[in-house]
């Protein structure tokens, strides 16, 4: 098929100085799900209003987050998605990209763009022809993800999948995905996928 695969996401092959932090605490946070099959994240603040989630101070001691945070204005999140389930198609209501990272490999956790127009979860024929892009992470290292294409996740393993994950803010970034990547891309950086 032909087509550009860095219109969905690009590796940027760039390690995160934070990442085996946060992986070797992550039974110690506080995990919550907005119920309805939502997914599971670290809960942000307790029931006082006092901040339990993920530091946000760690953006600073991460090389590639820092240097665009300014711009960004992201946040940090950790997300743990179980084995045996799998979300709907979406684009995401708030996020206009993702840098996002996997800690293991994981080849039964799979994520896909929709590469082709039409309500894939609705439809009542066989799409057997229905395009879909894999999401092929490199494990401990950030890959730049377009959330506002159309996308789903599967976790057919029987681990749970963490996932971290900068997220930005349609209505406060002043970088686009599409700027980013040309960055990277002119700084000898995410040069192919
Ligand atoms: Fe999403």
């Amino acid at each position: 098929m032909d087509f550009d695969s860095k219109k969905y996401y690009v590796d940027t092959n760039l390690p995160s100085e934070i990442a085996t932090e946060l992986y070797e605490k992550r039974e110690e946070f506080t995990w919550w799900s907005g119920g309805d099959g939502s997914q599971f994240q670290v809960k942000r603040k307790d029931d006082a209003g006092k901040w339990i989630g993920i530091n946000q101070d760690l953006i600073a001691k991460d090389s590639l987050l820092k240097s665009i945070h300014g711009r960004a204005h992201g946040e940090l999140h950790l997300f743990k998605f179980p084995p045996g389930r799998m979300y709907n198609w979406h684009v995401d209501g708030t996020n206009l990209f993702n840098i996002n990272l996997v800690f293991e490999e994981s080849p039964m956790g799979i994520s896909l763009f929709k590469l082709e127009e039409g309500d894939y979860d609705k439809t009542t024929t066989h799409r057997s022809l229905s395009a879909v892009l894999p999401v092929k992470y490199t494990p401990m290292r950030w890959l730049i993800y377009n959330a506002q294409i159309p996308h789903t996740v599967l976790n057919l393993s029987d681990k749970t999948r963490y996932l971290l994950s900068y997220t930005i803010k349609k209505d406060i970034s002043e970088l686009t995905y599409t700027d980013l990547v040309a960055e990277l891309e002119a700084a000898g950086v995410a040069g192919g996928t």
